[in-house]
């Protein structure tokens, strides 16, 4: 596996919290800080660091470059204040993190999980078991992704979306969570964000945006390109900008989806 008890170095950090962690590195540039745990079997490619509070179920696979466990730092113009302590972050036997991924703290991925490459998921995340999450995913913080439910690449996610088990979110989907965002940035009014929620077994194709708010109701599919600015009724299909209904779900094709989803 690997080895990393050469010698100690102190991070060069500069966030409360984060400032005194001490990792010891190997020759890999593997840098582990002190107290994760790490499980049987685990691979952990070179240059991956993994910060305090870490923990890694069996046969875990971190691949080259990963970032585990970093706290979030803020340079004092973000709108949302952010919390520069750790927390723990258990990674689910048998997950996969890909290349230069970065899994902030207070996260929780489920068991057989692929994070894919250069994906981003901020403090706060639980990530069922099964989970698919893309090439260049952003999950901003407190997303909750349920079980088997399948994110393609480069989604954008907004903090405190649910995405329900078995939702399949198509490539370059953008979801949002703050319509007052011309006044909002300038402090003018009083932040409110609204976070979509993706029902179960819904699919949302590429490219689309949801609007802040919006539910997609079970079973639901949102067409590619589609602009969501009401809510999705269960079993239905909306197309184009703003997104109209356009027909329902095929009664013979929802029974079957029905019995996988459990719905
Ligand atoms: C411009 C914006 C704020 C308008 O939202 P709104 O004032 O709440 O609009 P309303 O819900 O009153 O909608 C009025 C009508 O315009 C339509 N509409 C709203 N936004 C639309 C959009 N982006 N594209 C097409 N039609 C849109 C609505 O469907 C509605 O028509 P309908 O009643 O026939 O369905 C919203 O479209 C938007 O862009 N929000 C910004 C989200 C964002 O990017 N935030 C920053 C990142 S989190």
């Amino acid at each position: 596996m690997h080895n990393v008890d050469r010698r100690a170095v102190r991070a060069p950090l500069d966030g409360a919290g984060a400032r005194d962690v001490v990792f010891r590195r190997d020759e890999a540039g593997r840098a582990v800080a002190a107290g994760v745990v790490i499980g049987h079997d685990v691979r952990l490619g070179n240059n991956v660091t993994l910060y305090p509070q870490v923990e890694l179920g069996d046969r875990v696979v971190v691949m080259d470059g990963a970032v585990l466990g970093r706290v979030p730092l803020s340079n004092r113009t973000t709108t949302r204040p952010v919390a520069s302590t750790f927390a723990p972050l258990v990674v689910g036997p048998e997950s996969i993190v890909g290349c230069n991924a970065v899994i902030y703290t207070g996260v929780t991925i489920g068991a057989g999980v692929l994070v894919a490459d250069l994906a981003s998921i901020r403090e706060g995340c639980r990530i069922g078991d099964g989970v698919v999450i893309g090439r260049g995913v952003m999950l901003l913080y407190d997303c909750e992704v349920r079980a088997h439910a399948r994110i393609q690449d480069q989604v954008h996610l907004v903090g405190n979306i649910v995405v329900e088990e078995h939702a399949f979110i198509g490539m370059g989907v953008v979801t949002t969570n703050d319509n007052d965002v011309y006044s909002q940035r300038f402090g003018l009014s009083a932040p409110i964000y609204r976070a979509p929620v993706i029902r179960r077994g819904a699919v949302v194709a590429a490219g689309a945006t949801i609007l802040p708010g919006i539910e997609i109701g079970v079973g639901a599919m949102v067409a590619a390109g589609s602009v969501v600015t009401r809510d999705v009724p269960a079993w239905s299909v909306v197309a184009g900008t703003p997104a109209r209904h356009m027909r329902d779900i095929d009664p013979e094709l929802r029974a079957k989806v029905e019995a996988i989803i459990g719905a």
